[in-house]
């Protein structure tokens, strides 16, 4: 299969818009193809709106933008594209039709996605020229900010199209849940519905107001569910004996049961309740504001999660991984041009003070940032840090020129001043893009140490080698001013 640098779209609404969104942060250039010319000026904005809270995601480095073009022309997209995702209006004789079109223009090895939310793959591959490169990828509302795409193949399904979609969907910061079997409604909207029918009954029977039951969910099981799922958080709920006692406790309640599995017949008089039900609960905010609040609660809670390594935040983890790796073989500092190491970032308004200034804890945030990346790009990563070696900072000096502010997009240079076997001093500076300001400086002495004694110990022969390469080219640059430098108190003791 392909390299991806070219998502191509087919449908440009709520979906297709959030694809185009997560791609083109990623790096991936977007050719996105719908039916309606006016969907160009619609997705556009929806890029855009997407755009704050998907930039507050992660800070690790990321590589350029892509581009974003669109088409009327299903064609034009499907000869250009190097992986399609469909995106169309949930009608299986519309996809099937729509499908197969595009599956005769684009070029075999090319990868065709359906987000159908419920139809199976085998009856949407039905008509297609090469079948065997397709299969469902369904994501979830907000795409940008959820990582979780569950990937289902059908009866003519290659399993290599699975992986290879799996790989696409990882780089670009994405869960990949590949489902054993097809059936309708996947995994997840299985789950979520069964929730909705209840939700739909109780509404119905006069229970509850929608506004009671997301109180019953959002204060109790929905904290627990983004970190663990319903199994794990039952497991937990068996005491020592786990799930077993769980089962024997609870288990009989099912046969009695206190559910229905039908769903109820979806009355004038019912839809008005869930209608007016959520208008309550919105209390006068557009979908836009709500957009822009469950956006940045997505954004914090797997920031959190990230943290404990669990679930959306281990995703988060490994998309972060893959960004360092990438930055470091890709940026500057090479013995070709002596530049020093380049770091972009923005600030987090979660990073600023009372006065809205990066406070000043983050300025060692931002060097140690700047120094993950020189590691990886000498080869500390996981596997030498597990191996019981790395460098701990024994002394930095922060000079401060000037203010950093929420949103602000900055970058931190790195020169390496010098290397021994031990010992490591390294000077940053922070500059703002596009003036070139500088904010500040750091200089810091870094020693190697065994983790296991936490004692001084000499680092690895290629990783000394590495960064006494760049020593020598980073000598050519001119000396740091600052270097040296004490703090300038004249105040008398
Ligand atoms: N909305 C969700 O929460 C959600 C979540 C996951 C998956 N999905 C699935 O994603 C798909 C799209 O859903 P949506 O909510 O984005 O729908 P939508 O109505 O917002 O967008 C559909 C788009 O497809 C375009 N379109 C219609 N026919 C077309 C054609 N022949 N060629 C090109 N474009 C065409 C429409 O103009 C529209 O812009 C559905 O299969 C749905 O089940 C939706």
């Amino acid at each position: 299969m392909r390299k991806v640098k070219t998502l191509g779209l087919l449908g440009t609404g709520v979906i297709g818009g959030g694809w185009a969104a997560r791609a083109l942060h990623f790096g991936i250039d977007v050719i996105a193809a719908d039916v309606k010319p006016e969907m160009e000026a619609w997705i556009r904005g929806a890029v855009a709106n997407a755009e704050p809270a998907l930039a507050r995601l992660t800070f690790a480095p990321l590589p350029p933008k892509g581009t974003l073009s669109f088409t009327t022309d299903l064609r034009t997209m499907a000869e250009r594209a190097d992986f399609i995702q469909e995106n169309i209006p949930e009608q299986l004789a519309l996809k099937q039709r729509m499908l197969a079109e595009v599956s005769r223009y684009a070029g075999t090895d090319v990868i065709i996605a359906s987000s159908t939310s419920g139809l199976t793959p085998t009856d949407l591959q039905r008509d297609m020229v090469a079948p065997e490169r397709f299969l469902v990828a369904h994501p979830f509302n907000p795409v940008y900010l959820l990582p979780l795409v569950e990937l289902v193949g059908g009866a003519r399904t290659a399993p290599t199209a699975i992986d290879a979609a799996a790989e696409f969907f990882v780089y670009i910061g994405m869960h990949a849940l590949k489902v054993r079997r097809e059936v309708p409604g996947h995994l997840t909207d299985r789950l979520q519905e069964a929730i909705w029918r209840e939700i739909l009954h109780l509404v119905n029977d006069g229970v509850a107001t929608t506004g009671e039951l997301d109180e019953s969910i959002i204060y109790g099981p929905g904290l627990r569910w983004a970190a663990m799922g319903t199994n794990m958080i039952y497991h937990l709920a068996g005491g020592e004996a786990g799930m077993r006692h769980m089962l024997a406790q609870f288990g009989p309640a099912l046969k009695w049961p206190w559910t229905k599995l039908e769903a109820p017949e979806l009355t004038e008089s019912l839809i008005d309740r869930m209608v007016e039900g959520t208008q309550a609960q919105a209390a006068g905010r557009s979908i836009r504001e709500l957009e822009r609040l469950r956006d940045d609660y997505l954004v914090a809670i797997q920031q959190v999660l990230r943290q404990f390594d669990i679930g959306a935040g281990s995703t988060l983890r490994l998309l972060e991984e893959r960004l360092y790796n990438d930055a470091s073989t890709a940026h500057t500092g090479d013995a070709a041009n002596a530049e020093p190491l380049r770091l972009d970032l923005v600030v987090r308004p979660e990073w600023t003070d009372y006065n809205n200034h990066l406070s000043d804890f983050q300025y060692g945030h931002l060097f140690g940032c700047a120094m993950d990346a020189l590691y990886r790009r000498v080869g500390i990563d996981a596997a030498y840090r597990a191996a019981g070696g790395m460098f701990y900072t024994v002394e930095s000096h922060v000079k401060h020129h000037a203010e950093a502010k929420a949103g602000e997009a900055l970058y931190v240079t790195t020169q390496v001043l010098g290397v021994d076997d031990k010992r490591l001093h390294v000077f940053h500076r922070l500059q703002r893009r596009g003036d070139d300001m500088l904010l500040a400086t750091g200089e810091q002495m870094h020693l190697h140490v065994d983790t296991a004694s936490a004692k001084a110990a000499p680092a690895d022969a290629a990783v000394r080698g590495k960064l006494e390469a760049l020593r020598a080219v980073h000598a050519a640059l001119p000396a740091p001013v600052d270097v040296g430098r004490p703090v300038g108190s004249r105040a008398k003791r």
